[in-house]
């Protein structure tokens, strides 16, 4: 085995056939993020190999010391790996060494000159970046949301929204203005926590890309305000299918494309290293855990006691339904996303509203079954049902059949479990996420006929610490 893989690290011609390494943690240059991610695929090597066989090694420095930077390696249970790595501080050059057996494969050593940390306030001009990041085409989601507003005039809309939805205790909304690249903000509503993840997302791209002057109002709530009464051009985490808000990725999922490889451990990338377990090796029964946020869940509970074989789904809290706990209960302790993939199937029941675990539970690779709903976020319109998931009726009442049905068929059960994380993949990942919101905020803001100007009650967003970064790559001086 050992002289085999020498033999194929040595020879560059075959390197292809044999290994593929890929993803944009392989542009520290061009693509900055808070974590920098490529996937390494050995194709035809041993999908037995353990970690110690693989290994990425970051070489960085920074004024002749070595910079700091958090590295950490996941496999895939399909033998793909996923190497992330966060940069503490900007580094004078990086060398990434991708070696298996201590022998170099791919095109490793990958060499760079200076990379700034995601930290550096160093934007460039749209159209570089959006060459750079090689975004897709701007999501049919947003095109359909928007197609609702011909123009959007704020000095006509602005006061209409505030006064309609800033009464006391009712809802939480901010409004946002970005001007020269600045974020302004001022909220309304009691509850306006929640603002952290739109102003974290905003200072992110500010710092990369210089965005256009523009206006926006953002939802913090869960449930969308606008309606055909009342049509605003509001952004929000959750969509409805008779709402006329304009969905932006929702808070847990922006929040862990920031904090990847930081505060967040559960994230697109840690739940496809995380899970072990190879389908074979899954218990072919339904897994469940969540809180009694809708009464379809605490039938869920219902439905289980009559097939204990196959269901394992518990309620984990009570809070809507606390006087149901005697007869749903007793709630069960919290379980870690991770060990949810212990189970071949998964279920995907609204909450309040859509439930924001979806893109984890499609990227850990179990089957999902999901719930009829009228609640979307922005990535639904692309799943396609019994492609990427099995749909199930609002009511349940087809859950038991299609769970047997998914025993019964095995490899057809796995084949769309595969095929619901390949779409996770390929669409929820942090890039996608940048990508996203900047392709919401372009076309958002072609809408826009009002001057944008900044109102004197507003406040600037800025970060608690600024780090000073010369924002010429080294080797352009
Ligand atoms: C993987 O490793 C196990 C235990 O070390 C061994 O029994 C098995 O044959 C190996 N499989 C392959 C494909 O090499
Ligand atoms: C249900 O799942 C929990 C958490 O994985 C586990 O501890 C428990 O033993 C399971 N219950 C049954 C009946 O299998």
């Amino acid at each position: 085995m050992f002289a085999c893989l020498k033999l194929i690290a040595n020879s560059n011609d075959n390197d292809d056939k044999y290994i593929n390494i890929w993803g944009p943690g392989l542009s520290p240059q061009e693509i900055v993020m808070p974590a920098r991610y490529f996937f390494i695929e050995l194709k035809k090597y041993n999908r037995n190999q353990t970690n110690n066989e693989l290994k990425v090694i970051l070489q960085g420095s920074k004024d002749g010391r070595a910079c700091r930077i958090r590295t950490n390696l996941l496999k895939r249970i399909d033998g793909i790996y996923i190497f992330r790595y966060k940069l503490y501080e900007s580094c004078d050059s990086l060398q990434i060494n991708v070696m298996y057996n201590d022998i170099h494969i791919g095109k490793s050593p990958y060499k760079y000159g200076s990379v700034f940390s995601d930290e550096c306030n160093c934007p460039i001009d749209m159209n570089s970046w959006q060459n750079k990041w090689q975004c897709p085409i701007v999501p049919e989601r947003i095109l359909k949301d928007l197609k609702e507003f011909i123009e959007i005039d704020w000095n006509n809309l602005r006061e209409q929204i505030i006064n309609a939805f800033d009464k006391p205790g009712s809802i939480s909304l901010c409004h946002y203005i970005i001007k020269s690249n600045l974020v302004y903000r001022r909220c309304y509503g009691k509850y306006t926590g929640f603002k952290m993840f739109i102003d974290n997302i905003l200072l992110s791209l500010s710092r990369k890309v210089i965005l256009p002057d523009t206006e926006f109002f953002v939802n913090l709530g869960d449930w969308p305000l606008s309606s055909e009464a009342v049509k605003y051009p509001i952004l929000s985490w959750c969509g409805s299918m008779d709402s006329f808000d304009i969905v932006m990725p929702t808070y847990d999922l922006t929040e862990s494309t920031l904090e990847n490889l930081g505060r967040v451990t559960l994230d697109m990338l840690s739940v496809q290293g995380n899970v072990n377990k190879q389908w074979k090796d899954r218990k072919p029964k339904a897994f469940w855990r969540g809180r009694d946020s809708n009464k379809e869940r605490l039938k869920l509970i219902d439905i289980s006691r009559q097939h204990p074989d196959l269901y394992n789904v518990s309620l984990t809290n009570f809070f809507f339904f606390r006087d149901k706990e005697k007869e749903y209960g007793p709630k069960a302790d919290h379980v870690s996303l991770f060990s949810f993939f212990d189970y071949k199937y998964q279920i995907n029941i609204d909450g309040t509203v859509a439930a924001y675990r979806l893109p984890y539970l499609l990227g850990g690779g179990s089957l999902v079954f999901k719930q009829d709903s009228s609640y979307y976020e922005h990535f639904y319109d692309d799943l396609t049902p019994n492609v990427h998931y099995i749909p199930i009726r609002r009511d349940l009442s087809d859950l038991t059949e299609k769970i047997k049905w998914a025993i019964i068929n095995d490899k057809d059960a796995y084949k769309i479990a595969v095929q619901g994380q390949i779409f996770a993949i390929n669409q929820l990942l942090p890039k996608d996420i940048f990508c996203y919101y900047v392709h919401l905020i372009n076309e958002l803001n072609k809408k826009i006929i009002s001057p944008i100007i900044v109102f004197d009650d507003m406040e600037l967003v800025e970060l608690d610490t600024v780090v000073h970064c010369a924002c010429r790559l080294k080797d352009e001086l």
